[in-house]
């Protein structure tokens, strides 16, 4: 099975000081930072673009994990792969053509996943499975960081879990929102092995290294 990762948003980060909260991540023991695009159309907000991506590069060499929260993501696969994304998920809720959407990100070098809002069913991803090694479960609705966990998602994760091993597939299965690390436990146990934290890791900038080690501590 993949190995437990995580994964600290740079969104709850101090963005005139993006540089030094991920170099404070990352010497604690970050491996991948998790990018939020937000177009202000498939989510209400803006974030920032492949720009912070490629500015970020220069400075680390963790597993960038860029999650598109915008409409008709694959006309921007290329500017995350030249910004240099090791990794691209796009929403299921925003593609016409998801496999096309899958393997137009394979065919530029990175990874593909597929990300589910907490109100879309597994059914939208099942048949595409098979081609597609990350699927991240959102555990809040899309667009804000700082929201409470939906704690129904929990459910999802383990049936997710169940397709995946009855199939036979080693699935990396994210989690994203509201995730902290006193209701860490039962979202692991429920299968997940990719965890996104944005505010419980750069909410404090004193304490962000503590954070990012106490939660490899809980995933080792
Ligand atoms: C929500 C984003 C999340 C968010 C998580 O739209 O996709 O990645 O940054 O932030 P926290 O961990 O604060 O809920
Ligand atoms: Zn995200």
């Amino acid at each position: 099975s993949v190995k437990n990762r995580l994964s600290p948003s740079i969104l709850a980060a101090d963005f005139s000081a993006l540089q030094e909260d991920v170099a404070l991540a990352e010497a604690a023991g970050a491996k991948s930072f998790h990018f939020d695009i937000m177009d202000g159309h498939f989510v209400p907000n803006i974030s920032y673009g492949a720009g912070i991506v490629s500015a970020l590069r220069n400075k680390s060499k963790a597993f960038f994990d860029v999650h598109l929260m915008v409409e008709e993501p694959d006309y921007f696969f290329a500017d995350y792969k030249k910004a240099g994304a090791d990794r691209v998920s796009v929403h299921v809720e925003a593609v016409k053509h998801l496999d096309r959407s899958l393997q137009a990100i394979r065919e530029l070098g990175m990874e593909g996943g597929v990300a589910l809002n907490p109100a879309t069913s597994l059914s939208t991803i099942e048949e595409i499975l098979p081609i597609c090694p990350y699927i991240l479960i959102m555990s809040v609705n899309p667009g804000f960081g700082g929201q409470s966990f939906i704690s129904y998602t929990l459910d999802k994760i383990k049936r997710l879990r169940k397709m995946a091993e009855e199939r036979n597939l080693p699935l990396e299965i994210g989690v994203d929102g509201g995730v902290k690390l006193d209701n860490i436990s039962p979202i692991l146990e429920a299968g997940a092995n990719f965890i996104v934290a944005g505010s419980s890791v750069f909410g404090k900038k004193d304490e962000i290294g503590e954070r990012v080690k106490s939660f490899n501590k809980v995933l080792e």
